[in-house]
């Protein structure tokens, strides 16, 4: 009888670089120890990972490297709990383990030939990042990409040393912070209300957003509001997984389970669930 591989086993992978991003998120560079795993390793932008920290368990963060740039995979990790915690405590040459990667996509192909509106709170702009760099890598494919970034305080905002780089490549980038902070030169402001004064145009655009749920809530209402569709409103979902392949049953929302037919849902398919976000 062939044995099936066991989906629980994390590949053995390294960190060969931790950014500090902001008090409370770093970014770890990993690659595989399987260096053939490693060139074999391929993915979509927007699908995530199990990270294991050794000891004290795994937990699920978005691989924010785009699928152009294959030299490391990246995830930026909040510091909430347990494994976050011992996560923050590596560096690197530290081992993690990897169960990479899960989950679905955002739709590329549909994104093509249109204006696409990308809204970030927090960590929510790690997902973000990938479509962005994702598109930028790919720029003719895509009409104007709007970029609209925003955290409590300056210092909350991460990827900050590659802000020139998605500008320079073609993003038109809006940073916010909640309120005024010395030395700040961009907008002040809660995301919603700063997205409704850039009044992105819904026509042939599509948005993409992924914050904190409150954040969510009111940048959709907004969207709306602009003229953006349910369809035309893309999000990832952040709800807690386990297993990530569709076994436990500890994620889902209805039918749906956000490891499998997730994280990434348009606003018109999340309608469609029960009302448990
Ligand atoms: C699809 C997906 C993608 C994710 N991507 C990222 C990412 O790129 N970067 C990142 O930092 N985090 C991401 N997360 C969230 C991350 O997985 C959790 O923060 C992680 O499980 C925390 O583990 P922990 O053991 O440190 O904390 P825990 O001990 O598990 O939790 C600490 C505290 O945070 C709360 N909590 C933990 N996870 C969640 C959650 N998902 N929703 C609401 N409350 C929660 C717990 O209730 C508890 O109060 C993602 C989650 C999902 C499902
Ligand atoms: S995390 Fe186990 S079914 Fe989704």
């Amino acid at each position: 009888m062939t044995e099936l591989p066991n989906p629980y086993l994390p590949e053995p992978a390294t960190i060969i670089e931790v950014l500090d991003e902001t008090p409370n998120i770093k970014t770890f560079r990993v690659v595989l120890d399987d260096e053939q795993k490693m060139r074999d390793f391929s993915f979509d932008p927007g699908q995530v990972g199990q990270m294991t920290a050794y000891g004290a368990g795994e937990a699920t963060f978005v691989i924010n490297s785009p699928s152009t740039r294959m030299d490391y995979l990246q995830f930026s990790v909040m510091r909430t709990g347990e494994v976050t915690e011992a996560l923050h405590g590596l560096r690197a040459g530290d081992k993690v383990g990897l169960r990479a990667p899960l989950g679905n996509s955002f739709p590329l192909a549909a994104l093509k030939g249109k204006d696409v509106v990308i809204v970030g709170g927090g960590i929510g702009m790690a997902p973000l990042r990938t479509l962005l760099l994702t598109m930028l890598d790919n720029r003719a494919d895509y009409g104007s990409i709007t970029v609209l970034y925003g955290a409590r305080s300056p210092e909350d905002l991460s990827y900050r040393y590659e802000f020139d780089e998605w500008t320079g490549g073609g993003a038109d980038l809006t940073l916010t912070v909640d309120a005024e902070a010395s030395g700040w030169e961009h907008r002040v402001g809660l995301i919603p209300h700063v997205l409704k004064d850039l009044a992105p145009s819904a026509s042939n655009a599509v948005a993409v957003t992924c914050g904190p749920p409150i954040m969510i809530k009111f940048t959709v209402q907004a969207l709306e509001e602009l003229g953006f569709t349910d369809e035309a409103i893309i999000t990832t979902l952040e709800r807690r997984m386990k297993c990530g392949v569709g076994l436990c049953g500890r994620c889902n929302i209805g039918p749906k389970y956000v490891c499998v037919d997730g994280p990434v849902f348009t606003w018109a398919e999340l309608k469609e669930l029960p009302a448990e976000l």
